[in-house]
């Protein structure tokens, strides 16, 4: 059974359509990765969409059964989606030298 269902999203900027007919399907435990050209495949914005960044135009987004076609960023945290985002730069304040992991 899956635990997420996006099916059929929909998704333009100022009438560029950068989501066509996408669905994605999860289930529980499962590793998927979401691979795309870089600067434009839409991996991001399917991504913003699930986490309530952006809401999606068209289709349907369903989370352990229950429906999330107009989720909030609130609604995604409290249902445990974590998204890191796409920075450069997540620790500032460090140096290369000083990371280690
Ligand atoms: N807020 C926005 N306003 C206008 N256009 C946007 C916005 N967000 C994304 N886009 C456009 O949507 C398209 C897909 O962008 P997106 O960031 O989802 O791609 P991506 O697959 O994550 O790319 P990358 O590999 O660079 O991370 C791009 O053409 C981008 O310019
Ligand atoms: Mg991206």
């Amino acid at each position: 059974m899956n635990l997420l269902e996006m099916k059929n999203i929909y998704k333009s900027f100022n009438g560029m359509l950068v989501l066509k007919d996408v669905s994605l399907m999860v289930e529980a435990g499962e590793v998927h990765a979401l691979l795309g050209e870089n600067g434009g495949a839409g991996k991001s914005t399917l991504m913003n969409i699930l986490t309530g960044v952006y809401q999606r135009d068209k289709g349907t987004v369903v989370f352990d059964g229950k429906n999330y076609n107009t989720m909030t960023i609130a609604e995604s945290e409290k249902i445990g989606i974590a998204f890191v985002h796409q920075e450069l730069n997540l620790f500032n304040d460090l140096k290369y030298t000083r990371i280690f992991f």
